[in-house]
């Protein structure tokens, strides 16, 4: 999960990481009140989820308190790359002297972690890394030794950070690993870390990756979550314990179990919906091994929700699960969905148990339900009945 600026700097403060005072609003009228609350100049800064806000108009100076109102006034509704703006942060302006780049990262193709620092940071980092890499420093982390005060000044080092800050900007590093490994994060950028007239070290930004598997280590970690941008399908299926990714444009909803098979399935749907007026799969889901028939009413449930949803595959090949559990799971979700299942269900089975599994299904006889032996066979059933709902 990515973070807001202000969620990143909050768990900055939170590590000893010097930041800004700054206050997170919605409205113009509240930036100017947050302004004044600050008592110096500020800069209302876009909070969105993508780079180069900067550049996009989305961080602008005010002097004071009125002029805080119309830059604030200015970039919410900004669209920056795709996000509309709907809240800025309102935060002290800081003399700069210089800006510095600090990352710190997941490095999977040498499995291990990464420090990323230049002398040369600000707004063209991306620039910089491709025209002069060797004014970008690669230090690599080992993952059990990690970032301790003699591990920064190398790094500080081989960034060539000036020697007038080289201590502060070490001691900043250190807690930065502190909030890279005690917020089980996979991305901590800072750009810029400035330098301020009195030789002062603090992150003017901050962008924080955490790694969702460590969710349960972090109870306090669900708060930074944006009800407001997270897709309601994502979330509902989530509540669930479903593995569920909506795909944005498809009308075929898709069940199977086991990740393999369902990446398939989202592949021979794409393949057979070119026969059928361009149809797509609308989703990932992935109901695992034990296909019970609460997991098969909540993954209905689910994207029986999507309106995009015109029919639905599931498509389960019987393993140590097998196919008469699956079908039965089906009928179960049938009878607990009752009058919420409302789009045509083609299924296919296979494997462990196929012939009792679809017996019960045949038996079961229910309107919305078409078996079809062959996982291409469904798929295109399942296209056809799609563009057949349109
Ligand atoms: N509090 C501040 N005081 C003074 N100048 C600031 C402050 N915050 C940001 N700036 C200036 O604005 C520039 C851009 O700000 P920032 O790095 O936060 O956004 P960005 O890099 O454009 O966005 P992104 O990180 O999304 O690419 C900084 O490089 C810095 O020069
Ligand atoms: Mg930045």
């Amino acid at each position: 999960m990515d973070l807001y600026e202000y969620q990143a700097k909050d768990l900055f403060a939170a590590h000893g990481v010097p930041v800004l005072p700054g206050k997170t609003v919605d409205t113009a009228s509240e930036a100017e009140r947050a302004a004044q609350g600050i008592g110096t100049a500020v800069v209302v800064k876009a909070q969105v989820k993508t780079g180069g806000r900067g550049k996009a108009g989305g961080v602008k100076l005010a002097k004071d308190p009125s002029e805080a109102r119309e830059k604030a006034e200015a970039i919410l509704g900004l669209d920056i790359k795709g996000h509309t703006v709907h809240r800025v942060l309102v935060t002290e302006a800081s003399d700069i002297s210089e800006e510095y780049y600090f990352s710190f990262l997941l490095d999977r193709s040498n499995r291990t972690f990464l420090a990323m620092a230049s002398a040369e940071g600000g707004m063209e980092i991306e620039e910089l890394a491709v025209e002069r890499p060797e004014a970008l420093a690669r230090v690599p982390i080992d993952a059990i030794a990690g970032v301790d005060r003699a591990k920064a000044q190398e790094i500080v080092q081989q960034a060539k950070l000036p020697a007038a800050v080289a201590d502060e900007a070490a001691d900043v590093i250190v807690k930065l690993w502190d909030t890279f490994v005690g917020e089980d994060a996979t991305l901590v950028e800072v750009n810029p870390l400035v330098r301020d007239p009195q030789d002062k070290v603090i992150a003017l930004d901050g962008k924080v990756t955490l790694d969702e598997n460590a969710d349960f280590r972090h109870p306090g970690h669900a708060e930074l979550v944006d009800q407001r941008t997270e897709n309601p399908l994502e979330a509902k299926a989530k509540s669930k314990g479903l593995n569920y990714v909506k795909l944005e444009g498809g009308q075929v909803g898709i069940i199977g179990n086991g990740a393999g098979l369902v990446m398939s399935t989202l592949d021979v749907v794409a393949y057979a919906g070119e026969s059928h007026g361009g149809m797509k799969p609308a989703n990932f889901l992935d109901i695992g091994g034990g296909a019970s028939a609460e997991v098969m009413a909540a993954g209905l449930d689910v994207i029986l929700g999507d309106d995009e949803v015109r029919s639905v595959f599931v498509n389960v090949f019987g393993g140590i699960t097998a196919c008469d559990a699956v079908a039965n799971g089906i009928v179960e979700a049938l009878k607990i969905l009752g009058d919420d299942a409302t789009k045509p269900i083609v299924v296919r089975l296979d494997g462990n148990n196929v012939d009792e599994g679809r017996k019960i299904l045949d038996d079961a006889n229910h309107p919305l339900v078409t078996q079809v032996d062959t996982m291409d066979n469904a798929a295109a059933k399942a296209a056809e009945l799609a563009a057949a709902g349109a």
